[in-house]
């Protein structure tokens, strides 16, 4: 492969300032951000963003489903852009680098490329993908999915958070639902750098993740109803509980993980209702989320799982309504961009480790429709989807200097 005739450094300093910086937008007293999709802390995160890339001399196109896409002319009019994103939405009680990292990491590449006067052979993109998290709005990788294909807009805007807002009236609102088709602004190879989000690098004291790929993911809702009734006066044999019920199906899907290690299985959201201390529970939901890197191990958990619940809403005297709502395959990503990675760490000097990505990655969809691959930097402890979450300047920097040598080393493949 070709090497690039460059040597580029990056400022770590400025990138950890333009971090900590942007962490305000939504900041926490406990030092994390809560930065829901589409929601006013998310309008000023992008304002400041586009603002920022507007300032290197990048124009800043949104597309309808409020991708944000900022491009610097390379030397070649003929070649697709090469893109670098993630998304700056964040979890509720999210950290300072979830995503946020694989967005401001290219921008400290590209403000590198600038200072040095640095001229690509390919335009070079950054991306900022919305609502990655799907945690305001299922599905995750919603407007990644999008672009790829995988969704339309008008799906993606009936999404309806628990409060019953809608997506599309969001972005509206922020003034974020752009003129251009999703898919229409096209790239040419995206890599995404990004927080592990697990324990791995940090267990074996490695700086980079040389990322091959995403496991599977199926998200699913489930409601059980039984009868609200007096706990004082409702013998226990009588009882039609749905609390009961779903914490049996919880235990159960616990078991599906355990039992298809390194299968993972979870259940992270749930409602009681009316949740009254001395009303036995009518009617409760929850939300699972299987995941598994190969898709017939997944698909024998998702056949357990569904065995399992019917049997424990018999048993309770219960209804059951399980449905699902999402499903992400496994992914591959593309040969040469991982090469590119791997070089750009070797000529860096960090010690790095191939390894498929646990967590969901807008990088999953987008590798439907460009070459995609990612960059992984360590987390402390592996505790991510967290406002502890805790990632280095070194890391941070370390990050984003493989990051630009990859983009670097894939731009020189055009000399
Ligand atoms: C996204 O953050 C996911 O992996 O659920
Ligand atoms: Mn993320
Ligand atoms: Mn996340």
């Amino acid at each position: 492969m070709a090497t690039p005739k460059t040597n580029l450094t990056i400022n770590p300093q400025r990138l950890w300032d333009t971090l900590m910086e942007t962490a305000q937008f939504g900041g926490t007293p406990k030092g994390g951000i809560k930065r829901l999709t589409v929601s006013d802390e998310d309008k000023k995160v992008r304002d400041w963003f586009k603002a920022q890339c507007e300032a290197l001399g990048c124009t800043v196109e949104v597309d309808e489903v409020g991708n944000m896409f900022a491009t610097r002319p390379g030397k070649r009019k003929d070649l697709a852009p090469i893109a670098m994103g993630s998304h700056l939405d964040t979890q509720p009680t999210g950290g300072k680098f979830d995503g946020v990292l694989g967005v401001l990491g290219p921008l400290e590449a590209l403000r590198t490329m600038v200072d040095m006067g640095y001229e690509s052979n390919a335009p070079i993109m950054i991306v900022n993908w919305t609502n990655e998290e799907g945690s305001r709005f299922a599905p995750a990788m919603l407007c990644s999915g999008v672009y790829a294909g995988v969704f339309t807009p008008e799906f993606a805007y009936s999404r309806e958070d628990r409060q019953g807002i809608k997506l599309g009236d969001e972005l509206a609102r922020i003034g974020y639902k752009g003129r251009h088709k999703a898919g229409a602004i096209k790239f040419g190879a995206m890599f995404e750098l990004h927080i592990e989000q697990g324990p791995i690098l940090e267990a074996e004291d490695k700086m980079i993740g040389v990322v091959t790929g995403v496991q599977g993911m199926r998200w699913y809702e489930v409601t059980v109803r039984g009868q609200e009734s007096h706990t004082g006066a409702t013998p226990m044999g009588l009882r039609k509980n749905a609390l009961l019920g779903a914490s049996r199906m919880i235990e159960a899907i616990h078991q599906v993980g355990m039992g298809h290690l390194p299968g993972v299985a979870s259940v992270g959201l749930i409602e009681n209702r009316p949740n009254s201390r001395n009303v036995v529970p009518g009617e409760v939901f929850f939300t699972v989320d299987l995941r598994h890197p190969d898709e017939t191990v997944l698909d024998r958990m998702e056949a357990q799982y569904q065995a399992a619940l019917p049997k424990i809403a018999a048993e309770l005297h219960l209804e059951l309504e399980e449905k699902r709502i999402w499903k992400s395959p496994a992914v591959k990503f593309a040969p040469e961009l991982i090469k590119c990675v791997q070089q750009g760490a070797d000529q860096a000097g960090f010690k790095s480790r191939e390894m498929a990505s646990g967590a969901g990655h807008d990088a999953a969809y987008i590798a439907r429709v460009a070459p995609t691959t990612m960059i992984f930097v360590p987390c402390l402890g592996g505790i991510s989807h967290n406002e502890a979450e805790s990632t280095t300047l070194e890391e941070c920097g370390a990050g984003a200097q493989v990051l630009l040598n990859a983009v670097l080393a894939h731009d020189a493949t055009y000399a």
